[in-house]
């Protein structure tokens, strides 16, 4: 029986080195390269580490080929038709789904943590009214842990459970005031009398004082199809594995930092366009376009190599197939089409960039496909969710999801501090 081990051997000195081969429960094993260096005197070469395995972690796993996505083990699908965002919540934090008594009880205490100290309500009104809420978002989860001084002491589960709450509970909150103070108009505290999701398009939406919603498309509550859209869109955007954002967020607990500016570091990390902050790109993108005719021209662009154009919200690192949140939020628009008066004409244009796209050899031969960002946004804008609130949508879904890494990077006796090194070429 052969060894599970793997022979690297150095041409130019006739050298063998072997390295133990780590077999995964699920997925690709990994070799154990952490002596390369003292072995060899030389480093392995992975810029953007497209072969490299960070660490090892049982939260979430993606087959990019296959189009998989599971949540301890649990297939996306299962959890985006049939779970609430919160019940993904508790399942990513502890391994299991909660009962019914227990879901009640995360529930209540989730709602009684939305409130801010009126001491960080002040923050908002530093900024300028065209401040985009990401800017505004970092600064304020920078800012919450001045409020607190448990992060300073807390070292176990629980303490860290305790903080994963606070943030996960606090989130919205501050993505809705940066919102309102972004119009000029006064912040909606809280409603302990709504769910989550909810609560958010609540305190987004509502009059002051008032519980009239008066959106532009005229309907003046919340309906309950536009809470199970976005609370679905929470829950296809809470985790995805080793993501740049999660990189970071790991990547600052290696310092010892806490996760105040861990999920602060993550949120300015999802900004970039090749990341989080796709989903607001594909929308600007589509008007950009502004019609089905001009698609094809967009499409020759995007295949120069000489134009630096990308389809927003097409590629993937992982998927080299459907991005299977893609395919579950593709079926929510149509089932939303009429309920939430999707707007067709992007629409259209997006589903001709689809259909060209998966026909053309430049996108096939490279496995580029939908990805979850090319689907939220038209959804999001039938919500009357404005383009520059779509990534902190995001940052709300996601922040269960690096709080969770977080806790598991502290909890793991052999983390150290993440500290690459380089191929030097200088003078
Ligand atoms: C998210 O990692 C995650 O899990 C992220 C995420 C999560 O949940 O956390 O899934 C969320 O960030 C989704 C991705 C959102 N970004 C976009 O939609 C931006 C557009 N996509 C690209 O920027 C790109 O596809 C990336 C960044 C997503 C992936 O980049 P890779 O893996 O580094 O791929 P690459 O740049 O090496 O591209 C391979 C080839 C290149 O062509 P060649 O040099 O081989 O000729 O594909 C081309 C690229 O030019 N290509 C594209 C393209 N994406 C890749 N060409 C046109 N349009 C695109 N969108």
């Amino acid at each position: 029986m052969k060894k599970n081990t793997f022979s690297l051997i150095d041409n130019r000195t006739g050298k063998n080195y072997e390295y133990p081969i780590l077999d995964a429960t699920r997925g690709p094993s990994v070799l154990d390269m952490r002596t390369f260096f003292k072995d060899s005197d030389m480093f392995t070469y992975d810029p953007g580490f497209t072969s490299t395995a960070s660490c090892t972690s049982e939260i979430t796993f993606i087959d990019g080929a296959k189009g998989e996505l599971r949540y301890r083990g649990i297939p996306i699908e299962e959890l985006a038709l049939n779970h609430s965002y919160l019940e993904t919540c508790y399942l990513l934090m502890t391994g299991e789904l909660p009962d019914k008594d227990t879901l009640r009880d995360f529930d209540l205490e989730i709602r009684h943590r939305a409130f801010l100290h009126e001491g960080l309500r002040h923050l908002f009104a530093v900024f300028p009214d065209n401040a985009h809420p990401m800017a505004t978002l970092s600064a304020a989860v920078t800012a919450l842990s001045t409020f607190f001084d448990d992060h300073e002491t807390c070292q176990d589960e629980a303490g860290y459970q305790e903080m994963a709450r606070r943030i996960i509970s606090k989130i919205p909150t501050i993505a809705a005031f940066a919102y309102r103070h972004s119009l000029g108009i006064p912040f909606i505290q809280p409603d302990i009398d709504l769910g989550f999701t909810e609560n958010f398009l609540t305190m987004m939406r509502a009059y002051p004082g008032g519980k009239m919603h008066l959106c532009a498309n005229g309907h003046e509550t919340i309906k309950e199809v536009e809470i199970r859209a976005l609370d679905t869109i929470f829950t296809l955007h809470a985790d995805h594995e080793q993501n740049a954002s999660t990189t970071v967020v790991r990547g600052v607990a290696s310092t010892g930092a806490h996760p105040y500016v861990a999920i602060s570091s993550g949120i300015s990390a999802l900004w970039g366009r090749a990341h989080g902050g796709a989903n607001e790109s594909v929308i600007a993108q589509l008007e950009m376009i502004g019609s089905v005719e001009n698609v094809e021209t967009f499409i020759q662009r995007a295949k120069d190599p000489n134009d630096d154009f990308r389809l927003m919200g097409f590629g993937h690192r992982v998927y080299k197939n459907f991005d299977p949140r893609a395919k579950i939020l593709k079926n929510l628009q149509d089932e939303l089409r009429e309920e939430l008066h999707l707007d067709n004409e992007l629409m259209s244009i997006a589903r001709k960039i689809e259909e060209i796209a998966l026909s053309d050899d430049y996108f096939i031969s490279r496995k580029l496909y939908p990805n979850i960002d090319f689907y939220t946004g038209i959804i999001l804008t039938a919500l009357q969710i404005p383009k520059t609130m779509f990534t902190p949508i995001f940052v709300i879904g996601r922040t269960v999801g690096w709080i969770t890494q977080w806790i598991e990077f502290k909890k793991e006796s052999s983390s150290k501090i993440a500290r690459p090194r380089q191929l030097y070429k200088g003078n």
